[in-house]
């Protein structure tokens, strides 16, 4: 077999990409570092030549047009399974729509639904084999590439080679276009003092051999930073972050006491900085797996003492969290949040922790509430959260009745709403 040959006879400018996108199609591209940036960038070049064109994201990394301007409603639908700071802009256009999902759901539903059209991803160069590697992110996108009727990957020799469920062979895919961009890098912002303060707390609640998932947001870069005197931790995550391979490059992360897949780091997509993607690249002690895998609440239980850590905007008074919305308004997603904390309650020694500021707007309100907001989405079940992490203590909620998880949750609340917060508890008689 030659696969240069046909690699060549696949190679396609973008400009014929993009004109591959017709009317009333669905096009799915991978997730977040893993997005096909040149494409999405230009699709507003054909807008007037299509119309209603579903582009189905994960986590959109830039501000593309064919979802930020307003002109481009009733040409592109940007529907996403998770809002970025950008999707939320595109939300007011009315050119974004929330997909609901668990994670590890998420290809599974949404295909037995809607079949896609296109499916775009980004790789690392064609290997001698002919293989591929889809890279940053396996979440959903092998299930796609299997389900779609026209495949096409950016080709990017920038991206780091990782090994899994990563590979996709010459044969499998249709159309290639090639890139030398930069992938994506996120800003590791410092922890500041209230980060720390609430890693310290969390750090006490894992103990040594534990196997640990970090979600996405600021609490979670703090809570590596608090893990730095721990043993043999192990890592079983959707999301592989700069964090870790801090810890593991201070000996703290070993995955030797992992009960399933030992002495390997398991996820389904990485974002970070160039340290991530350089330690990510060729490394056998990594390994990326389908989301419908790595994030199945049945496997992540298999590991002894799993630890979820988790953040949320706002927890009521009985433990149900919303972590994807403010009131009314989408703000992210579900992602893995349930999937993990229920992986973790599956787990022998498990634990599922919720990480929060115990107030937003400058103290001005408490996100320790009696009731969610009006309109707010339950993203992680009461049923599902051990612990509820402040900057004023933790509040245990496994095995305990409505009124002591009100008196738990009250005493990690900031004092200034602690009173009120009792009275609300009375008026609607949450004991
Ligand atoms: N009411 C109003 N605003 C609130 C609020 C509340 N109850 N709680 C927080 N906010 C505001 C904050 O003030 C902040 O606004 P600012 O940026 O103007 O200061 C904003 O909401 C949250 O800050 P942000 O920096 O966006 O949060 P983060 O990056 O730490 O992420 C979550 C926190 C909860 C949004 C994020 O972790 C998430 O989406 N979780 C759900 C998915 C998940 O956990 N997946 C797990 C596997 S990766």
């Amino acid at each position: 077999m030659n696969f240069r040959e046909e690699y060549n006879r696949k190679l396609k400018s973008l400009d014929e990409i993009l004109y591959l996108v017709k009317s009333d199609y669905e096009v799915c591209v991978a997730l977040a570092g893993a997005e096909p940036m040149d494409f999405l960038g230009r699709l507003h070049e054909i807008k007037d030549e299509v119309q209603n064109v579903s582009v189905l994201t994960c986590l959109n990394m830039a501000n593309y047009k064919f979802t930020s301007e307003p002109d481009m409603e009733g040409h592109f639908i940007n529907n996403t399974w998770f809002y970025s700071p950008l999707t939320r802009k595109a939300h007011q256009n009315r050119t974004a729509s929330f997909l609901p999902n668990h994670l590890h759901l998420a290809a599974r539903q949404r295909l037995g639904y809607r079949r896609p059209n296109i499916f775009v991803g980004t790789a690392t160069p064609m290997d001698k084999h002919g293989y591929f590697s889809l890279s940053l992110s396996v979440t959903y996108e092998r299930e796609y590439i299997e389900a779609a009727d026209i495949v096409i990957l950016e080709v990017n020799e920038n991206y780091p080679r990782t090994y899994g469920d990563t590979f996709v062979h010459i044969s499998e895919v249709d159309y290639i276009y090639e890139s030398n961009r930069k992938p994506p890098e996120l800003t590791i912002v410092e922890p500041n003092e209230k980060d720390m303060i609430i890693g310290n707390y969390i750090a006490e609640l894992i103990e040594d051999g534990s196997t640990i998932q970090l979600g996405i947001g600021g609490i979670p870069n703090a809570v590596s930073k608090a893990l730095i005197n721990k043993k043999d931790l192990g890592v079983h995550t959707e999301m592989f972050t700069d964090g870790m391979v801090d810890l593991y490059n201070a000996g703290v992360i070993t995955n030797k006491k992992k009960t399933l897949h030992r002495d390997k780091f398991i996820a389904t997509f990485a974002l970070g900085t160039k340290k991530l993607y350089d330690f990510i690249d060729e490394n056998p002690a990594v390994e990326f797996k389908r989301g419908c895998y790595t994030n199945d609440p049945y496997v992540i239980g298999q590991n002894y003492k799993m630890v979820s850590i988790n953040t949320s905007l706002q927890v009521d008074l009985t433990g149900q969290c919303c972590s994807e919305a403010i009131g009314h308004l989408q703000y992210s997603g579900t992602g893995g949040q349930s999937d993990t904390a229920i992986g973790a309650q599956n787990s022998v020694g498990g634990k599922s922790i919720i990480a929060l500021y115990s107030t937003a707007k400058n103290d001005t309100i408490s996100t320790i509430v009696p009731m969610l907001s009006q309109g707010a989405a339950v993203s992680l079940s009461r049923n599902d959260v051990d612990y509820v992490v402040t900057e004023y203590g933790v509040a245990p909620l496994k095995g305990r009745t409505i009124r002591e998880r009100v008196r738990n949750l009250i005493s990690i609340a900031h004092p200034n709403f602690r009173e009120q917060l009792k009275k609300d508890a009375e008026k609607y008689m949450i004991w």
